[in-house]
């Protein structure tokens, strides 16, 4: 029987395991080549697949996560570990809306196929319910969008992963933020939405001491373009230090346009070369009339819409 309830920290190395069990090959992040584990150091095993590839690291961000008051829960088989799901409660403006997003979702090699991912997106399901949530969302790897459509996810959002040179003047008043600023909650992440808007945000600030993630530059602004109140970050690189990542929380009807010739604007400033914004799709005739942008990658956001969905799913004991 497979039971669900909320991870807390003495399960940091049960959910170490479950993840380290689905990698293939270990590989060294500066080579590429394959490598065995034990020659990794905790950036090594951090590049693998995140902090969840060591114990240690994985401790400090579940501790982060459930600080936060996110939501990470395992399934267990006979007292032992063998899935773990994260999900991250957002509360932006449309058309996001008060939603809760899987970000994570790994079950041991084992035991896969036999109900455990399942089980655990479906107590996600009951608690997104009881919060009142009003949808699912995920951003799936292409190798398990069978097993989400399989459970009611459909693709909502696509986005394009688009490259803008650095240059340009900064069109309105910034301030840089300090590094204990909350998250914005009147605005929504629409450029720079890998997963969700709390997990950008996350993503924007250094939450590990490992030296390799600490040399790499953040930074987030607060203020006005044209009037509208944004928030813009930019996070270097691990692959290539003259290109960042652009991320901008605006409010829902804005225009994107000042916030790419903004962002653009910052990173010639940092001194990158590149930024590359992740925008939705129905968003690019509009910027690629002004700004000359080179594609990257799609990425497709999928949702379950609680309101409509007619599944009633049971949390725990399934
Ligand atoms: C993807 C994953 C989470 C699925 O969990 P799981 O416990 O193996 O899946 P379940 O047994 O609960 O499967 C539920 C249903 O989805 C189907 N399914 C499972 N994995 C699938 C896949 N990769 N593609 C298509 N369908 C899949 C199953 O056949 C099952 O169908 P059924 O209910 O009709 O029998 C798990 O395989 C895993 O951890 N994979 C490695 C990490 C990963 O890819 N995580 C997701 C990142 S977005």
């Amino acid at each position: 029987m497979i039971t669900i309830r909320p991870a807390t920290l003495a399960d940091a190395a049960a959910i170490s395991a479950v993840h380290c069990s689905t990698v293939d090959v270990w590989r060294d992040p500066y080579t590429r080549q394959p490598t065995d584990v034990t020659a990794l150091n905790l950036f090594g095993r951090w590049y693998n697949g995140g902090p969840w590839m060591s114990v240690e690291t994985c401790a400090v961000h579940l501790n982060a996560l459930l600080l936060r008051r996110h939501v990470a829960l395992v399934a267990e088989v006979d007292g032992h570990v063998v899935g773990e799901a994260e999900f991250y409660i957002n509360r932006e403006p449309a058309p996001f809306g008060p939603h809760l997003h899987v970000s994570i979702l790994y079950v041991h090699r084992e035991w896969q196929h036999q109900g455990v991912g399942r089980a655990l997106i479906e107590a996600g399901i009951d608690y997104a319910r009881a919060q009142q949530l009003a949808a699912l969302t995920t951003q799936p790897e292409s190798e398990a969008v069978g097993f989400y459509q399989g459970i009611g996810f459909q693709p909502w959002m696509r986005m394009l992963e688009m490259q803008a040179t650095a240059g340009g003047d900064i069109p309105g008043n910034l301030e840089l933020l300090p590094c204990d600023a909350g998250p914005p909650t009147h605005l929504a992440l629409r450029l720079g939405r890998y997963q969700c808007g709390m997990r950008g945000w996350e993503v924007l600030w250094l939450s590990l001491a490992i030296p390799e993630l600490q040399a790499l530059r953040r930074s987030v602004w607060r203020g006005e373009l044209n009037g509208t109140p944004v928030m813009l970050g930019l996070h270097e690189q691990f692959r290539d230090p003259t290109q960042a990542d652009g991320y901008a929380w605006l409010p829902p009807s804005a225009p994107l346009s000042p916030a790419v010739a903004a962002l653009r604007g910052l990173a010639a400033r940092a001194g990158y070369s590149a930024v590359d914004l992740l925008l939705p799709q129905d968003a690019l005739s509009e910027l690629q009339t002004r700004f000359k942008l080179d594609y990257q990658t799609t990425v497709t956001l999928w949702k379950i819409d609680l309101a409509t969905a007619n599944q009633t799913f049971q949390l725990s004991n399934v």
